[in-house]
């Protein structure tokens, strides 16, 4: 790294910063009557890699409370649990959850509420939906009717997330019959508990546009952005065929397509009247630091200019933010994600 590197980055920063103030400046243009709801997501990192693999430790990530004691130290205000509940649930009858599990995510989610952060609890890597939902959407209700009731008492810092990136036969229409089926369920018992809708085609912004979400005060809107995919998937061995490594970003056709992403997901915000959460972004392991750096900071300055909270993916199991060898942040990724 060194001077280069330095410059390179500052450099990229800075013209990211020029973006992002046109884009902020653009966006007020053309929703002058918006009026953000406040969410209190902001900064917000993924605990990834743990829990929704098909157990804990298995994917060779097991969360340590230290580690949610780095996330709050650094200033992130929020942590996203990803928990593979179908794996942990029966498979008829109420589909009873596997009441360590709950035990687990009790521990995980207590301790960082006690420490004033926000927690994101979602349904991640249920693939049987996606592929099934006629017979898989029952049985989500049923994950959801006993996460609703077991954390019925919870703070609304708890915030629940439905379904993460509904794909394939969820589609549009029925991600948005499901979410609202499921939000009307929570909503019996609780109804200031944050709920998050992510919408279909993997949560990308052209499922989020055609999405006709639930109008509900405390609904927030995901959206997940990695584009271009071969750039931030380069290497990632568990897509195949494996985008090569080597992709560089940055050139000013790929800022113009950047900006304009997040001007549409501004504008579908502003229509909507709901904060806007951008659940997850990030860069794989493979490509260099240098392109990580900049890819990762001109997405985080977008969100902020374009008032979307934002969530990155992940910490250190991959996408890392963190370096578990060293037990050390990547400080140029801290610095990308945090910085000024
Ligand atoms: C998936 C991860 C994946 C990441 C980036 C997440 O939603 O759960 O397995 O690494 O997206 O593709």
């Amino acid at each position: 790294m060194g001077k280069l590197y330095d410059r390179s980055v500052r450099v990229v920063l800075a013209f990211a910063l020029t973006l992002a103030v046109s884009a902020a400046c653009v966006s007020d243009l053309g929703s002058v009557a918006y009026k953000p709801l406040v969410s209190p997501v902001q900064r917000c990192m993924n605990l990834s890699g743990a829990l929704e693999g098909p157990s804990e430790g298995e994917w060779g990530y097991t969360v340590r409370m230290s580690d949610i004691d780095k996330i709050a130290d650094a200033g992130f205000d929020t942590i996203r649990l990803p928990v593979r509940w179908s794996a942990h649930a029966g498979k008829s009858g109420r589909y009873e959850l596997d009441s360590d599990m709950l035990a687990r995510t009790d521990e995980i989610i207590d301790y960082a509420l006690a420490k004033d952060m926000n927690v994101i609890l979602n349904v991640h890597h249920y693939y049987q939906i996606h592929h099934n939902p006629s017979k898989h959407e029952r049985r989500l209700e049923g994950i959801w009717n006993q996460l609703a009731a077991h954390y019925a008492a919870y703070p609304d810092t708890l915030i629940f997330e439905v379904l993460n990136e509904p794909h394939t036969k969820m589609t549009v229409e029925r991600t948005d019959a499901l979410n609202k089926r499921i939000v009307a369920n929570i909503r019996k018992t609780q109804t200031d508990r944050w709920i998050l809708l992510a919408t279909a085609e993997w949560g990308s912004l052209p499922g989020l546009i055609e999405s006709q979400p639930p109008q509900d005060p405390r609904i927030m809107l995901s959206w997940h952005y990695y584009d271009p995919f071969s750039f931030t998937h380069q290497g990632a061995e568990f897509f195949k065929p494996t985008p090569p490594i080597g992709a560089q970003w940055g050139n000013e056709d790929d800022l113009a397509r950047m900006t304009a992403d997040f001007r549409a997901a501004a504008a579908f915000r502003d229509t909507h009247g709901m904060p806007l959460l951008l659940g997850e972004f990030g860069v794989f392991d493979a490509a260099s630091v240098e392109e990580r750096v900049k890819w990762i900071s001109t997405v985080r300055h977008l969100s902020e200019a374009n008032q979307f909270g934002w969530c990155h993916w992940g910490f250190s199991s991959n996408f890392q933010a963190y370096d578990p060898e060293k037990e050390a942040w990547i400080e140029p990724i801290r610095a990308a994600l945090l910085g000024d």
